[in-house]
């Protein structure tokens, strides 16, 4: 698959089989993750991915529950994983505050992005869930307080069919070549 076909394929799944998930792909995703690049290759992140029935259900309630239950379509998912976010390099910091970029924001979505892409080419769907309590998270996986869970991402086989059309901007609304 070209690199535009397996974007193309990529898309968000809120609805997945009752399958479980190798984990060597989980790994192959993580390898995709760990290559990411990063502002002065800091790699401030860590990927959680849980699987284990009893832990992923507990995971989900708590992460999907009271005003995050829009989200609870995840808790099918035979995989969640969690990322959080860690501190950049002092000069990638110091850089981030002249400039006022927070690249570790960025270094995340990156990895985030590599791993989802890899999990695309393995056939899985996946969902990036920003709305989730981080806080009954944290409890759950046993994380201390300080730790910033940002995303999670939900993985499995999908149970969507076919492909969605995309809304996007036009190309000539989000760019121009000069
Ligand atoms: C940072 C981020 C957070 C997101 N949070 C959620 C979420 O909490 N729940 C959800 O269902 N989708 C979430 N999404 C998915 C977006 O809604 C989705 O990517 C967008 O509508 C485009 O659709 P597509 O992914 O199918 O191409 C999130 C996406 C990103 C990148």
């Amino acid at each position: 698959m070209g690199f535009l076909e397996l974007v193309s394929r990529r898309q968000s799944c809120r609805k997945y089989l009752d399958r479980p998930v190798d984990r060597g792909q989980i790994e192959r995703c993580l390898e995709a993750a760990r290559l990411a690049p990063s502002a002065c290759n800091s790699q401030p992140w860590r990927f959680v991915a849980v699987q284990d029935p009893a832990l992923k259900e507990k995971a989900a309630r708590a992460a999907f529950s009271g005003i995050f239950q829009m989200n609870a379509f995840a808790r099918e998912a035979p995989v969640l994983v969690f990322l959080i976010r860690e501190r950049s390099k002092y000069a990638a910091r110091m850089g981030g505050q002249v400039r006022g970029v927070q690249y570790n924001l960025i270094d995340l979505g990156i990895a985030g992005e590599h791993f989802i892409l890899q999990a695309t080419e393995e056939g899985l769907g996946t969902c990036w869930i920003g709305w989730f309590n981080e806080r009954a998270v944290k409890k759950v996986l046993g994380l201390p307080w300080h730790v910033k869970v940002d995303l999670v991402i939900s993985l499995g086989y999908s149970a969507e069919e076919g492909l969605r059309e995309k809304s996007r901007h036009g190309i000539g609304d989000m760019s121009e070549v000069r």
